[in-house]
């Protein structure tokens, strides 16, 4: 059967208000940069369900045996944001995930070409094949800087099955670029909106994600 990319848009109350509360023009930062973390930790725990690797064995429990399942502390488990504003995302993700190493990638787009260029990579040249990789991105708009994103973690060595891709507003330009290349990713968003402006804003969208949620 041919693999199809999986969108998911997890229909709960907390998701809902916080999305809100990041689309209103009236948020100021501070309270932007909260929303973000509670998406980060939200839609974290969504994309853990099916991804983190766990260990099925028998304890004692003061009275019986007793079969558990723990989280497999072999795998190893990484996130890595996207600067600016995949940080605000990753506040959230991280607490649930204390363990993972956290790879910084900056990327910004050029506002006219709407090319997205690197200008920060802390990841290393190699991952371990079975590493499970969180990205952070609350913005998936023409889909140039999650593409980027992904090729280079597949260039080192990443296999696209275990990344998970956490976002607030995702676009079409983007799913069906990561859908072509990558039809065995899983992403995780707050929404899916239908356009984009002719600036390269997802419309109605929450505006400059990186901007709002630093202030500038
Ligand atoms: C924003 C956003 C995404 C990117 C999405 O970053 O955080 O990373 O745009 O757009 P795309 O899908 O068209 O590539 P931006 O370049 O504005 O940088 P910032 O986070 O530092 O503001
Ligand atoms: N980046 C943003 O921050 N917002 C958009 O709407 C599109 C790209």
């Amino acid at each position: 059967m041919a693999l199809q990319l999986r969108v998911y848009v997890p229909p709960h109350p907390l998701v809902k208000h916080w999305l809100g509360v990041s689309r209103d023009a009236a948020t100021p930062s501070v309270l932007f940069r909260s929303a973000m973390t509670e998406l980060g930790r939200w839609l974290t725990y969504e994309a853990m369900r099916d991804w983190l690797p766990t260990l099925d064995l028998t304890v004692e429990t003061p009275l019986a045996p007793c079969p558990i399942s723990l989280i497999n502390p072999e795998v190893p488990v990484v996130v890595v944001p996207i600067l600016r504003a995949g940080l605000a995302l990753m506040d959230g993700a991280k607490d649930l995930l204390p363990l993972a190493s956290i790879y910084h990638l900056g990327l910004v787009r050029n506002e006219e070409t709407l090319q997205a260029s690197c200008y920060l990579n802390k990841m290393p040249s190699q991952f371990d094949p079975q590493t499970r990789v969180l990205i952070c991105d609350p913005m998936l708009a023409t889909g140039g800087s999650i593409m980027m994103a992904m090729d280079e973690l597949i260039q080192r060595g990443v296999n696209p099955e275990f990344v998970r891709i956490i976002s607030v507003v995702a676009a079409p330009p983007a799913l069906q670029k990561l859908g072509t290349v990558y039809p065995s990713l899983t992403i995780y968003t707050a929404c899916i909106d239908e356009t984009l402006n002719d600036r390269g804003y997802i419309v109605p969208g929450l505006g400059d994600a990186g901007d709002r949620a630093f202030g500038t």
